[in-house]
């Protein structure tokens, strides 16, 4: 059996990458909005420049959209200068994005192969402000989830942001039946108990109904968590 990245490196090189939208998602616009709304962008490593990691990227079309401002970003986030690190453990992918988006790295863009469920290089340990998460997470089969959301919290600096655009809702089909994946549905409920298990808690979250006639995903979700501090467990008896 295939692995994983076997999995995803055959849809790359078929050109079975039909999430991909060509351009930013049509939610980044208010996610960031949300995110201004419901933390202090302007301190988030201040005076640095605000570091975004952006695993599962795919073709990068979102965190290009940031570097190059390309879409209106709320004030307190075009205030600062902005590095997003993207990645992605297809080499394919990270090829398209760099076909596309080249000429942005080294001018804020990043991108590198990369496993976001691997342990996290000490260099990398509290790096980044800002984790965006755009079909990543609702692409893992659950039991790979909470390997990639302990990585991503090692990656957030104290006080960190998890932005995510989770799949709430997917309509079941012949070729999609219930509980199959990917993309794995999420109910709004269980991911605030699986981020809270995973040392994030839930600023703020609204429901998108989505209106895209061509696929399965019905109902998606703007969600800004914060890292929060790991509990030293107290052995008893
Ligand atoms: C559904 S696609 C979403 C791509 C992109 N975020 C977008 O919105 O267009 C999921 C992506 O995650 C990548 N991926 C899956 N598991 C991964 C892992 N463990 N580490 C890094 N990338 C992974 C796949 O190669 C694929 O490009």
């Amino acid at each position: 059996m295939g692995t994983e990245q076997d999995f995803w490196r055959e849809r790359w090189q078929g050109h079975r990458t039909g999430w991909d939208l060509g351009g930013a998602h049509e939610c980044l616009v208010p996610l960031l909005k949300l995110f201004a709304k419901v933390s202090l962008i302007e301190s988030l490593g201040a005076p640095g420049p605000l570091r975004i990691y952006s695993p599962g990227c795919g073709r990068a079309h979102d965190g290009a959209a940031i570097v190059s401002r390309s879409i209106p970003l709320p004030p307190s986030l075009a205030a600062r200068q902005i590095e997003v690190m993207a990645t992605d453990f297809a080499p394919e992918a990270i090829d398209a994005a760099r076909e596309i988006y080249g000429n942005l790295t080294g001018k804020g863009l990043s991108l590198a192969v990369e496993d976001a469920r691997a342990d996290v290089p000490v260099a990398e340990k509290q790096k980044f402000h800002v984790v965006f998460d755009r079909a990543m997470l609702c692409a893992l089969r659950p039991d790979l989830r909470p390997a990639y959301l302990r990585a991503c919290h090692d990656r957030l600096a104290p006080g960190g942001i998890f932005l995510s655009l989770p799949f709430t809702r997917i309509e079941d089909t012949p070729e999609h039946p219930p509980g199959s994946g990917p993309p794995f549905e999420i109910s709004m409920a269980n991911l605030e108990t699986l981020m809270a298990d995973h040392h994030f808690r839930l600023l703020a979250a609204e429901k998108v109904v989505v209106r895209r006639p061509d696929t399965i995903i019905k109902e998606e979700a703007l969600t800004v968590f914060e890292a929060i501090k790991k509990r030293k467990k107290i052995l008893t008896g």
